[in-house]
């Protein structure tokens, strides 16, 4: 049933996990109708589906999730069975800059396309939100789930936070929507811009900079291969369709959320040596520690039991060797990140000198 003919809306496509669950559902599902939407900010690239668009499987569309009118085109023209959610201003950074437009993006954009998916009657509509909405965790706490509270302490996590409550709201005041909202652990694999930790780490080296290490480095940070989130998302878009009950009123668990982790719980200074040994690379001569990030979260992880228990989910990658080919990866395609280096300001903030 699954891979009958669908019209399936990717938005956020020319981002990192956008598209290659792009790539994912067109080497899956070769009958469905990949229709991609991005507003091609700064920090995407449009080359991640180059070989999609080339070959015609994927139709791309310039478009802003925040302007109501040019998406509601969309939807009047795509006749949409499926809806996936994953554009959204992405990174801690920018949004200690300008939180403007990530509420504009995650919460406004969010919203217009739940609704259009309302007005449109959308089959499934899933929301990729982020474990970052949960906040810091505190000592006696071994890790989120999908009950707990949002806690939100940075823009970009409050931005995503407040998404997920509106997101909560439709799903119980239009129940007969069906909508399902996804936590995911810190990304990591092919296409994911170089401001982000490991492709910053790993293009840095490759152009003969250090790598910047905020604070100590011993940030922990709960890590998955993007393609097994892709696999986490498939069992999410496909399956059996369940009622909301009145009690997820009390017990937001019930509700159709899901959390994914590989259980892999890592400090930042473990990432920047693995890809330092896979590079060939010294430590104490490839890096340089520089002043943390203001308000930075020091550890979060969630449990993906009820996605492993109620979806079967189940990650295929082990971490060492998922990080290890990402690092080939961008070995090997230096043709991608290049021209984005050479087209994008400094991508890294100097936050001992940054006024706030
Ligand atoms: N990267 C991670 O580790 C991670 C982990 C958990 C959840 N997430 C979530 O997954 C989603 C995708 O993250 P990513 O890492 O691929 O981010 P990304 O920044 O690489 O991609 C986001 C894409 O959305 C596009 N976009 C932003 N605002 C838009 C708008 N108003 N209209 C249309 N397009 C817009 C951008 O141009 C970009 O191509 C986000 O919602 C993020 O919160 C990411």
């Amino acid at each position: 049933m699954s891979n009958d003919y669908k019209n399936i809306l990717i938005t956020g496509v020319a981002g990192f996990i956008g598209s290659n669950f792009a790539h994912y559902i067109a080497e899956k599902y070769p009958l469905y109708n990949i229709i991609g939407i991005d507003k091609l900010s700064d920090y995407s690239s449009r080359t991640n589906i180059a070989s999609l668009e080339a070959t015609g499987k994927i139709q791309f569309i310039k478009c802003d999730i925040s302007d109501y009118s040019a998406l509601d085109i969309v939807y009047q023209t795509q006749n949409l069975d499926y809806v996936v959610n994953f554009a959204a201003e992405s990174h801690n950074d920018r949004a200690i800059l300008d939180p403007t437009v990530f509420v504009k993006s995650n919460v406004v954009g969010a919203q217009n396309l739940l609704e259009l998916s309302r007005q449109y009657d959308v089959k499934r509509h899933v929301h990729i939100s982020t474990i970052e909405v949960y906040g810091e965790q505190a000592p006696d706490v071994p890790y989120f789930v999908e009950g707990s509270p949002l806690n939100a302490k940075t823009p970009y996590s409050a931005s995503k936070a407040a998404s997920d409550m509106m997101v909560r709201a439709y799903m119980q005041t239009y129940k007969h929507m069906d909508i399902a909202i996804t936590h995911c652990a810190n990304n990591y694999g092919p296409y994911q811009f170089p401001e982000k930790l490991v492709p910053l780490a790993i293009t840095n080296v490759l152009g003969g900079k250090k790598i910047p290490i905020y604070g100590d480095g011993k940030q922990m940070r709960d890590w998955l291969h993007v393609n097994d989130h892709c696999r986490g998302l498939d069992l999410v878009l496909h399956r059996e369709a369940t009622a909301i009950e009145e009690e997820s009123a009390w017990l937001p668990e019930k509700l159709p959320i899901y959390d994914f982790s590989a259980r892999q719980e890592h400090e930042n200074i473990e990432i920047v040596r693995i890809i330092l040994d896979e590079l060939g690379k010294d430590f104490d001569s490839s890096v340089e520690f520089v002043h943390d990030r203001p308000n930075h979260d020091r550890r979060y992880l969630i449990n993906p039991g009820k996605a492993e228990n109620e979806l079967g989910f189940k990650p295929e990658i082990s971490f060492e060797d998922g990080l290890r080919s990402t690092v080939r990866w961008y070995v090997d395609n230096q043709a991608w990140w290049q021209p984005i280096l050479d087209s994008s300001e400094n991508l890294q903030i100097d936050w001992a000198t940054f006024k706030i």
